[in-house]
């Protein structure tokens, strides 16, 4: 810290914060006794709080945001830069930064070839949503609506992305929800649903989905939305298999297939998008928080031509276009941000330091695994990786929550912050999750691995 803060400044920030502030995702009653957390400044992979505690940070920001490190000033000069010359104009006109990063983004993303901006994950999946149901409405009278998402995915919080939410814990109590969204299963093959192992296994959970879309119509069904790889939800890696069965069911019934990249975009699991391991082709990819690492709010839909060409088929009719509009989707800074930001991915070899520094971490869970009988299963892609804990091996019951909890906490007061997934799957809050700025280096991963190696000794015995 650079002391910018004096002792009684920083406890008149606590208290302004601690009587004024609602915060995300927390019970607010602790704070009525207990301080809440400030984060003061952060610079690579740390962060100081309030007391000038340094803390490692594994999860990029809490949920996998900060992807090229915090304090990176050329970021903050490109922002301050633009704003000066031109902070703002609505959407119907195109920015400097806008066309730029659009045109250097779609070269990284063959067969997609439009980008639309708005300004977080939840929305450009809202947006992915209307173009769905405006093309139901212009090509087939409004049947073919529907909208499939799996179990245990995570797109938003708003009412609708909520609608497409597999976790039913953080569903739960914010009913009704919008109509027309129909979940199919999860593809997680260490809580096998059906009998049958490695490729066998991806194709049977594909032909779930399969399943789904015949008993509720193909007629009806107008697109899918998945994570190329489940965050939230306990990253979940998908088995071998599964994509090009998925890729084929949509095309066999003229599904649009949407990938939610708002985790996985840029540079998470090793690609610029998650989907691009698996050789699919996506028709919508929706992408937000590493698009410029949280230095500005940036979100974007990518389509493909034939779905932009959906909505300019017929000129002379006054609603075929797209209806719709993001007031901070005209913001310059993000795509001013997202510029820097993919320039400091590729010239720092960001994607290659991911699949080898995820390989490290990959293999450091799994060596805790030999000895901590909790771990149960060890996944990853890149800088993405989780940890799912049980109480017996054997039968895989999962660890309750409240001991996972545990752990995570024991890690924040070594000053290691790591991530679990909570209140979100009944019974299965039970998966450690590790997201690291891209820039870890080998000594950021082991010291995050020796950090749990500790936690899980005291917790567990
Ligand atoms: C996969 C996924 N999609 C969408 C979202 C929503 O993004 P936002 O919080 O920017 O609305 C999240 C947020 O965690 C996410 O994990």
């Amino acid at each position: 810290m650079d002391g910018t803060y004096r002792d009684n400044d920083i406890s008149h920030v606590v208290e302004a914060d601690r009587v004024n502030v609602w915060h995300h995702l927390l019970q607010h009653k602790p704070f009525e006794t207990g301080e809440p957390r400030i984060i003061v400044e952060g610079k690579g992979m740390r962060v100081w709080d309030q007391n000038g505690k340094e803390h490692l940070d594994a999860v990029s920001g809490g949920v996998w945001t900060v992807n090229v490190g915090y304090g990176r000033e050329s970021i903050a000069n490109a922002v301050r830069d633009q704003l000066i010359k031109i902070n703002y104009f609505a959407g119907t006109a195109g920015s400097i930064p806008g066309a730029l990063f659009a045109e250097r983004l779609l070269k990284k993303m063959p067969g997609l070839d439009r980008l639309y901006y708005c300004n977080s994950g939840s929305e450009a999946n809202e947006k992915a949503f209307k173009m769905i149901r405006q093309i139901a409405h212009k090509r087939y009278g409004g049947k073919k609506h529907k909208i499939l998402y799996r179990e245990r995915d995570y797109h938003g919080t708003t009412i609708s992305c909520l609608s497409a939410g597999g976790q039913d814990e953080r569903n739960a109590q914010y009913g009704p929800y919008t109509p027309g969204f129909v979940r199919v299963p999860h593809c997680l093959e260490y809580r096998a649903q059906w009998d049958v192992t490695g490729e066998e296994y991806g194709k049977m959970a594909a032909d779930a989905i399969e399943q789904v879309i015949l008993a509720e119509g193909p007629d009806t069904v107008g697109g899918l939305c998945l994570e190329p790889v489940t965050a939230g939800g306990g990253v979940i890696t998908p088995p071998l298999g599964y994509w090009d069965r998925v890729q084929e069911i949509c095309k066999k019934y003229d599904i649009l297939l949407h990938i939610d990249e708002v985790v996985c975009g840029l540079g998470r699991t090793g690609t610029w998008f998650g989907y691009q391991h698996y050789g699919i082709k996506p028709d919508m990819v929706t992408m937000a928080k590493g698009v410029a690492s949280g230095y500005a709010a940036i979100a974007c839909l990518a389509t493909s031509e034939e779905v932009f060409a959906m909505f300019k088929d017929d000129a002379s009719d006054p609603m075929n276009y797209f209806r719709d509009i993001s007031t901070f989707g005209g913001c310059t800074a993000g795509p001013a941000a997202a510029l820097e930001n993919m320039r400091i991915i590729e010239d720092e070899g960001l994607l290659d330091n991911t699949v080898a520094m995820g390989a490290r971490m990959v293999e450091n869970l799994n060596a805790l695994a030999e000895k901590h009988a909790v771990i149960g299963d060890v996944r990853g892609k890149g800088l993405f990786c989780g940890a799912e804990l049980v109480s017996d091996r054997t039968t895989k019951d999962p660890m309750d929550e409240k001991k996972v909890q545990a752990v995570v906490a024991d890690c924040m007061q070594q000053g290691v912050v790591i991530g679990a997934t909570n209140r979100s799957i009944p019974g299965f809050n039970n998966t450690l999750c590790f997201s690291p700025a891209l820039i870890a280096t080998a000594d950021d991963i082991d010291a995050i691995t020796d950090a749990v190696d500790q936690a899980l000794g005291r917790v567990f015995g």
